[in-house]
C-alpha cells in the first residue's frame, strides 16, 4: 500500500497541489480511510475523527448508513441511471414524496446532480416565469461554484473567474430596508440560504423571511429558499423555513439529500410555475439529474429524517448542546464570543478571524473534524452528524472544551 506521503506527493501531483501543501503546511496529514456512523479514521487508522462537519449535511444520516446502503444495494438490482428524457416509476415517486413533505402548492421537482445545479434550475425558472432578469440575494451568501449559483454568491469566489454580474444584487441579511430599496419591476427572484452557512450561521430574525416574502409577492418576485444545508431536519424541523411560517415559491435541496452515497438534488416548484416548461418540455435537461438509484436513496433519506422520532432526538440533541456549548463561552469568553444556534445548525463566533483557522486545526488535535467558515473566519462552523445519541454529544462537548483550552494555550504562548 501507498504511504501517506506518496498519496499526497500523488495528490499533488495530479489534482491539487495547493491542498496538498495548505492540509502538510498545518500539519493536518489525514487520508479518509475507513469511515462508519458519525467517525472517520485516518487511511493508516491512526487517528479517528468524530466528524462535526458533515460535508454541510451531507452526512446527516452518518457516514455509510446502514438502511441507506442497503436501498442502494436493492435499487442496483434492477436500475440503472435510467433516461432523463423518458417517463420514470422513480423520478416520480420520488417527486411525489418530496411534494407531500412541502406545505402548500410546492409540488413539482425538478432534480439536479450538485447544490449548484439545482440553483441554477432555480434562476431560470425564475426568469422564465417573470420575464424578469435580476436577482437578489444575500452579501456573503453562498450558492454553489455553478454559473448562476457563483453569480449570485459573494464576489470572493465569482471576481477570479469574470463571473460577477450587475444582474446579481447583494443586500445585507436580516435587513429589510436594504431590500425594499433594491426591489423594483426587474427582480425576478429573492434567493436565501435560511440561515447563510458560509458566511458565519447567520441566524434569521423571526420575522426577517415572512417580511421577505410579503415584499416579493407584492413585488412579483419570487421568493427562492436554499435549503442545501438547512433542509432534511439540520435545524430540528424537516425545513429550515419552517420554522418562520413562510412558504418559499422554490426551494432547493441537496448535500442530505444523497444520504452521502449518492448524489442527488431537488429544485421543487409551486405548481404554476411548472407552466414554464408546458410550451417546450425539454427546455431544460441534466442527464443525471433524478437517477435512478439516486431516487431509490433519496426516498429513504426522506422516510428517515422526517419521522417525528427522529426530528424529536434532533431537538433533544441540540438543547444538550447548547447547554454544553454555552458554558465552554462563559469559560472562554474571551476567545469564543457568540453561540449561533438552529437546532444542530450551529456556530462558533470567536473573538478574531485568526481564531476560526487556528480552532479547526486545535479541534482536530482534539478529534474533531470542523472547519471554519470561508466568507468569515471568525466563525468555526459546527454540524455534528443527527444520528449521534447523549453520550456522544457529551464527549463532542468535551472535546470542543480541550480545542479551546489548546487555543488558549497557543494564544497564551504566542
Ligand atoms: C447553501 C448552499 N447552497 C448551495 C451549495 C452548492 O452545493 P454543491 O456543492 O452540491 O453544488 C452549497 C454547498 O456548500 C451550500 O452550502
Amino acid at each position: 500500500m501507498a504511504t501517506k506521503q506518496e498519496i499526497f506527493d500523488l495528490f499533488a501531483r495530479h489534482v491539487s497541489s495547493g491542498k496538498s501543501k495548505y492540509f502538510m503546511s498545518y500539519g493536518i496529514d489525514f487520508i479518509f480511510g475507513r469511515r462508519e456512523g458519525p467517525y472517520i479514521w485516518d487511511i493508516d487508522e491512526s487517528k479517528r475523527l468524530i466528524n462535526c462537519h458533515s460535508n454541510g449535511g451531507v452526512f446527516n444520516l452518518g457516514h455509510r448508513n446502514l438502511e441507506i446502503i442497503k436501498s442502494l444495494q436493492q435499487a442496483l438490482d434492477d436500475t440503472d441511471i435510467g433516461n432523463h428524457h423518458f417517463v420514470s416509476t422513480k423520478r416520480a415517486e420520488l417527486a411525489a414524496k418530496i411534494a407531500n413533505l412541502m406545505p402548500g402548492d410546492l409540488k413539482y421537482v425538478v432534480f439536479g446532480v450538485s447544490g449548484g445545479e439545482a440553483i441554477d434550475t432555480a434562476i431560470k425558472i425564475a426568469r422564465k416565469a417573470t420575464g424578469r432578469k435580476k436577482i437578489i440575494s444575500a452579501k456573503g451568501g453562498y450558492h454553489g461554484h455553478t454559473g448562476l449559483a457563483l453569480a449570485a454568491g459573494n464576489a470572493k469566489f465569482s471576481a477570479p473567474f469574470l463571473s460577477e454580474s450587475d444582474d446579481f444584487i447583494h443586500v445585507p441579511f436580516n435587513d429589510i430596508a436594504a431590500l425594499e430599496e433594491q426591489l423594483d419591476g426587474e427582480i425576478a427572484a429573492v434567493i436565501l440560504e435560511t440561515i447563510p452557512a458560509t458566511v458565519g450561521m447567520l441566524i434569521p430574525d423571526n420575522n426577517y423571511l415572512p417580511e421577505v416574502k410579503k415584499l416579493c409577492q407584492r413585488n412579483g418576485s419570487l421568493y427562492i429558499a436554499d435549503e442545501v444545508q438547512t433542509g432534511l431536519g439540520r435545524t430540528g424541523k424537516l425545513w429550515g423555513f419552517e420554522h418562520y411560517g413562510v412558504e418559499p415559491d422554490i426551494v432547493v435541496i441537496g448535500k442530505g439529500l444523497s444520504g452521502g452515497i449518492y448524489p442527488i438534488t431537488a429544485t421543487v416548484i409551486q405548481s404554476k410555475l411548472e407552466a414554464v416548461f408546458h410550451e417546450d418540455p425539454f427546455l431544460h435537461i441534466s442527464t443525471f439529474g433524478g437517477a435512478e438509484p439516486g431516487c431509490v436513496v433519496a426516498e429513504k433519506v426522506l422516510e428517515i429524517s422526517s419521522s417525528t422520532v427522529f426530528l424529536n432526538r434532533v431537538n433533544a440533541l441540540s438543547e444538550i448542546f447548547q447547554k454544553g456549548i454555552l458554558e465552554l463561552q462563559k469559560q472562554y469568553s474571551s476567545l469564543f464570543i457568540e453561540f449561533r444556534q438552529k437546532g444542530l445548525m450551529m456556530g462558533l463566533k470567536m473573538s478574531s478571524p485568526d481564531y476560526g483557522l487556528f480552532m479547526s486545526k486545535a479541534c482536530f488535535d482534539a478529534g474533531l473534524l470542523c472547519v471554519y467558515s470561508a466568507l468569515d473566519y471568525s466563525v468555526v462552523q459546527f454540524l455534528p452528524v443527527l444520528i449521534i445519541d447523549e453520550a456522544l454529544s457529551l464527549e463532542i462537548i468535551e472535546r470542543l472544551s480541550n480545542a479551546l483550552s489548546i487555543l488558549k494555550r497557543f494564544i497564551e504562548y504566542k
